[in-house]
């Protein structure tokens, strides 16, 4: 322990939505991500000194005092089950960079549905290694976490893009560009006028990501044309955000909707939902992540809001009640 180490510490992250550039960006193009005020709660404790295992608890994701050496997660033992699998990455990649001799606890809780599809994996890791450090007095900065944690994601999928995890240690809302040096840049764009609605059906990110690199070996100068028109997308968004520009961010994301649809991960209940929204009045509406369900996002006018609310929710969607550009980790309290 050095003296600016604590006993305890509570931290928290936010989810995410992708607001334009989803797909193109796991392709080496770049994005916007906003980060959802819905937060994945931490609570990390360090063990007594006899004590060199870690403990997860983790009841959301029905995880319940699994216990296992450190010496396992370092090296690189699979994960006793599912759930625990981003914990134990995060921490043995801290563990390797900084070396952790004693055992620490971590209790996990959050306030969002994982169903919702809004990144409680990258909200568990920025979560670990921003707890740890905080923990054990050793200061990080938001690159410093995000190459770190990009480590540990990328040991437990090989297929993601990253941008949820900027998401989750920014916080607001930032253009991420995969591909190096993998910028980040936090924008300034309080006030997003967003509608989150779920669409009912829970998506797996991993098998739409599968599904679109199939169609881009079947069909590879379409696809990248397409991901080079997603790209054109983000920078005018990035744009319009800046310039709070509602109504061309609207349109683009229509476009970036219909792109979506080109790749194949439209589906008509989602479509259902956008036309309902854009017919209420919205200045634009498009999915949100990878598609074949879970959300879709609207921009509307104030005067406009319930209006498409309501037609959201006429049409099957389920309205979710949350703030765009939320906080990204921090620290809840700290007994030292
Ligand atoms: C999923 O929310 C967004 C994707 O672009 C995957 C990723 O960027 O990791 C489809």
């Amino acid at each position: 322990m050095n003296k600016f180490s604590a006993r305890v510490v509570r931290v928290s992250a936010p989810g995410k939505l992708m607001l334009l550039g989803e797909h193109a960006v796991v392709h080496q193009r770049s994005c916007l991500v906003t980060a959802m005020d819905t937060r994945l709660f931490m609570t990390l404790a360090l063990a007594p000194p006899h004590d060199k295992t870690l403990t997860i608890h983790a009841p959301d994701v029905k995880v319940q005092w699994v216990q296992r050496p450190l010496t396992e997660v370092f090296e690189g033992h699979e994960p006793l089950i599912r759930g625990t699998r981003f914990i134990e990455r995060a921490v043995a990649v801290f563990g390797a960079q900084f070396g952790l001799t004693q055992g620490v606890r971590i209790i996990t809780s959050s306030d969002f549905d994982s169903t919702l599809g809004l990144g409680s994996s990258s909200a568990t890791v920025a979560c670990t290694l921003y707890g740890l450090s905080q923990l054990l007095g050793i200061p990080l900065s938001p690159r410093e976490l995000f190459d770190l944690g990009l480590q540990a994601v990328l040991q437990v999928q090989q297929k993601g893009s990253g941008f949820d995890l900027a998401a989750a240690i920014y916080g607001g809302t930032v253009y991420y560009a995969n591909f190096p040096p993998r910028e980040i840049m936090p924008l300034d764009v309080p006030g997003l006028p967003l509608v989150v609605a779920y669409s009912g059906i829970k998506a797996d990110t991993d098998t739409y990501v599968g599904y679109v690199n199939q169609r881009l070996e079947h069909w590879p100068d379409p696809m990248m044309s397409i991901f080079d028109a997603m790209q054109h997308l983000v920078f005018a968004g990035r744009d319009a955000l800046t310039a709070r520009n509602w109504a061309y961010l609207g349109e683009l994301m229509n476009i970036q909707h219909g792109l979506a649809h080109a790749i194949g991960v439209d589906t008509p209940e989602l479509a259902n939902l956008i036309f309902a929204a854009r017919e209420a009045g919205a200045y634009g509406a498009k999915l949100s992540g990878a598609g074949g369900g879970d959300c879709v996002i609207a921009l509307a006018p104030p005067e406009k809001r319930e209006a498409v609310e309501q037609a959201l929710a006429k049409a099957g969607g389920e309205i979710v009640k949350i703030a765009p550009h939320a906080a990204g980790v921090r620290l809840e309290l700290m007994v030292r």
